[in-house]
């Protein structure tokens, strides 16, 4: 009996997170990620994609980025904005990178949302700005890499 649980219980973990029941997809948030990573959008915002996607990107980011007529084509919703941000070229700067993992300052969309970049107006377009403490946390998740 004892052998068994042994076995079981890292196997469960290992292959089988969340829930242990298998595919159903309940304990996944929006992302397909596990609820609890801090992609929960009633939680506090972490230094992670998931949070940040779902306490930013989405609900605020994507009111415009979004869809075939989303401004220069950067479009931040959940299915869309890593791929279109890490390590891709900004539009109105050409020489930096939307995001550049390790590097926040030479982040172009950390300059767009603390309104200092060389081009166009301070996002979210026309206001209300993220408050520092949601840039810090974006500034921190770019230092640690940018992970996915
Ligand atoms: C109300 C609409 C609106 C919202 C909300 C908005 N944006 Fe924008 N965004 C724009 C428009 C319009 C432009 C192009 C004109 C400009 O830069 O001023 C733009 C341009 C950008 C660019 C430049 C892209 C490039 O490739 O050069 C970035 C980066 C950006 N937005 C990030 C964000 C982020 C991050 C958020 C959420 C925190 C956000 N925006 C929210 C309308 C919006």
């Amino acid at each position: 009996m004892k052998k068994t649980w042994r076995w079981t219980a890292p196997l469960c973990l290992v292959l089988a997170m969340p829930g242990c029941g298998g595919g159903s997809g309940e304990g996944l948030d929006a992302n397909g990620r596990p609820i609890g990573e801090g992609a929960n959008p009633s939680g506090p915002l972490l230094p992670t994609y998931a949070s940040i996607q779902s306490h930013v990107f989405t609900p605020i980011c994507s009111a415009c980025h979004a869809g075939g007529s989303a401004p220069e084509g950067l479009r931040l919703d959940a299915a869309n904005a890593y791929a279109l941000t890490v390590n891709v070229s900004s539009v109105e700067v050409p020489s930096m990178k939307r995001i550049a993992p390790g590097n926040p300052d030479q982040s172009y969309l950390v300059q767009k949302i603390e309104g200092h970049a060389s081009v166009g107006a301070r996002m979210p377009y026309g206001g209300p700005y993220l408050d520092d403490a949601t840039i810090a946390t974006i500034r921190l998740w770019i230092s640690q890499g940018a992970v996915q």
